[in-house]
């Protein structure tokens, strides 16, 4: 027989291991199990009577095992909201972040002004995963033409997924390293989230590094390859007067600025996350 939410949530509640290193919050739990009945979570507090069927329990009370061994929630249950969207994701691409978001407004903003007499700004997003940057923009923007760059092919099923969900006209999506084999001078706008924490750093989520795809979180040459790269191969698919957004990681703005004057980019300007971290850097191709 099948149990109804209250005493679903009430028996897994009382069942979560108390001495367990991970700590799965009632919080998650809730978001966990209104997302197999495909209700909000206020549905959980309004319906505590709804009986779920039985296959809906199989898969919570699977999920509340997999939630128990650690596994990120936006794993176990398939999908993570990102600026009012719902991407899909999996172990191969990283979960979209909060703090990644602070970037959409900004781009759509500098897009507007800067652009504001072109009819179809050209945005690339490289290194997509699951395409939360590109795919919001192409969403936010529809006039806007967005091409999204991957180089792992698991990434780019993942991204193919969410790109035919919103069915967007305005996406393009290509198998790629970094920027090389594009056209010179193309994009308008550039924006990446590389890979850029430093190899064997101490300073990494246990769960992170154990669940997140490697190829997304780590660089060589202390965090910066991948950046240092971006900055170079942008130069020649940016027009000129375009604009290259990458995010970094704490303590790298300094040597990422040296970097861009190097290259000679201009009005290089410094974006704060919400804990005031230098998260990213906006600069303009001279
Ligand atoms: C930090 S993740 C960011 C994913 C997504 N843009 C986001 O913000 O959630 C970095 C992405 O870059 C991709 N990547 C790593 N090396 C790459 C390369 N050489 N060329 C293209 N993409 C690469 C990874 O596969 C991964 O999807």
């Amino acid at each position: 027989m099948s149990s109804s939410i209250k005493d679903l949530l009430e028996s897994t509640i009382s069942h979560i291991p108390k001495n367990s290193q991970y700590s799965v919050s009632q919080k998650d739990l809730k978001y966990c199990l209104a997302n197999i009945i495909g209700k909000k979570k206020e549905f959980l507090i309004t319906n505590p009577e709804y009986i779920l069927s039985i296959s809906e329990e199989k898969v919570f009370l699977k999920s509340v095992k997999l939630l128990n061994e650690g596994i990120p929630l936006a794993y176990v249950i398939g999908n993570q909201e990102f600026y009012g969207y719902k991407y899909s994701v999996n172990k191969h691409v990283l979960i979209p972040r909060p703090e990644t978001e602070i970037i959409i407004p900004k781009i759509l903003q500098y897009g507007d002004s800067v652009f504001k007499k072109k009819n179809n700004i050209m945005l690339i997003d490289a290194g997509s995963g699951s395409g939360c940057i590109g795919l919001t923009i192409a969403g936010e923007r529809p006039s806007w033409k967005i091409l999204l760059t991957e180089k792992s092919l698991k990434a780019i099923d993942v991204l193919r997924e969410n790109s035919h969900k919103y069915k967007y006209k305005n996406c393009s999506i290509i198998a790629s390293d970094w920027l090389k084999g594009l056209n010179k001078n193309i994009a308008d706008i550039i924006i990446s989230n590389p890979p850029y924490i430093e190899h064997g750093t101490s300073q990494i989520d246990n769960t992170v590094f154990k669940y997140e795809p490697h190829s997304s979180l780590f660089s060589s040459d202390r965090g910066l390859k991948d950046i240092k790269t971006l900055i170079f191969e942008s130069k020649l698919a940016l027009v000129k007067g375009g604009f290259l957004f990458m995010e970094n990681g704490l303590g790298q703005s300094e040597d990422i600025i040296r970097n861009l004057k190097e290259n000679y980019y201009e009005d290089i300007d410094i974006i704060l996350d919400y804990n005031n971290i230098k998260r990213f850097t906006v600069s303009r191709n001279s």
